[in-house]
């Protein structure tokens, strides 16, 4: 469910830009929101569990004199997330980008993936996109808003995944349902695009010889996925692209 974290928070100041992340207490999604505050957005950061992280971020933005507030929500639970939306319309009244930020990776070989795998990666990462998406494209709307949906990189090349099947679906999936926001609501003034990492710094897995998998030899930082942000949110005549930020991984 739902909640608002700190009653005695100060209103939205007038015309302030609000961004929501999902999954933005900790790694890319926090790296995002520091970013977005120190570019004088006023955020608004979900969170599923890390409830003490979530409440650190958003005093550290407060304390830079920034608008943070941290909501609970898991995004796989439709009523959880239209709980979410109906507190951001009630508090801060408007929404000029969503990031959908939350994606979970439990890798494995196909033959091993259980349907309970399955159902967790698409109801997660792809369905919770889908949910925010469709309680944030009114308010978005209003404000000629944009979303940003956290990809993978090669995503729009369609290749096999066998260690990370569910995954790779999901995600695939999500760039299907980015490009067919933007072509829908293009004409009513909101820009859909996704930002696919390759392998991050902070990855679970990454690959012993770095040089062999990526021709920019190195994993990518959170820095480098801030900056193809604020490349996207400044470009007003991109839509319905996946950008990879990956160094040449998987071309
Ligand atoms: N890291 C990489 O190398 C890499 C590479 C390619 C793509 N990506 C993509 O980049 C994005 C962020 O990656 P990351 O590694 O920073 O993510 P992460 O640490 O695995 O997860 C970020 C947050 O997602 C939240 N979350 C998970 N399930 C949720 C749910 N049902 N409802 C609400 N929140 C939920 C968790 O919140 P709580 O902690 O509050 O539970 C977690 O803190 C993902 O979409 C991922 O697929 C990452």
């Amino acid at each position: 469910m739902g909640r608002q974290e700190a009653p005695t928070r100060p209103a939205l100041p007038p015309h302030k830009r609000l961004a929501l992340i999902t999954g933005g207490a900790r790694r890319l999604g926090a790296h995002l929101a520091r970013m977005l505050a120190d570019d004088g957005w006023a955020v608004v950061v979900n969170y599923r569990s890390s409830d003490a992280a979530a409440a650190r971020l958003v005093d550290e933005l407060a304390a830079k004199g920034g608008y943070a507030r941290a909501i609970r929500a898991d995004v796989s639970d439709k009523v959880d997330v239209a709980t979410m939306f109906a507190s951001i319309d009630q508090v801060e009244g408007r929404l000029d980008l969503l990031i959908n930020n939350v994606g979970i990776y439990q890798p494995k070989p196909l033959p091993q993936v259980t349907p309970e795998d399955w159902d967790a990666h698409l109801q997660t990462n792809l369905s919770g996109a889908f949910y925010c998406c469709y309680s944030a494209l009114p308010m978005l709307q209003q404000t000629n808003g944009s979303i940003v949906n956290i990809g993978y990189a090669g995503v729009d090349a369609l290749r096999a995944n066998p260690h990370a099947t569910p995954y790779e679906v999901s995600k695939v999936g999500l760039l299907a349902l980015t490009k067919a926001i933007a072509a829908s609501y293009g004409p009513h003034g909101v820009r859909a695009n996704m930002l696919s990492p390759g392998h991050l710094s902070n990855s679970i897995d990454l690959p012993d010889d770095m040089d062999a998998e990526v021709p920019l030899r190195r994993a990518g930082t959170l820095d480098d996925m801030a900056q193809a942000l604020r490349y996207l949110l400044s470009a007003e005549y991109v839509t319905g692209q996946s950008l990879d930020v990956a160094g040449g991984y998987r071309l």
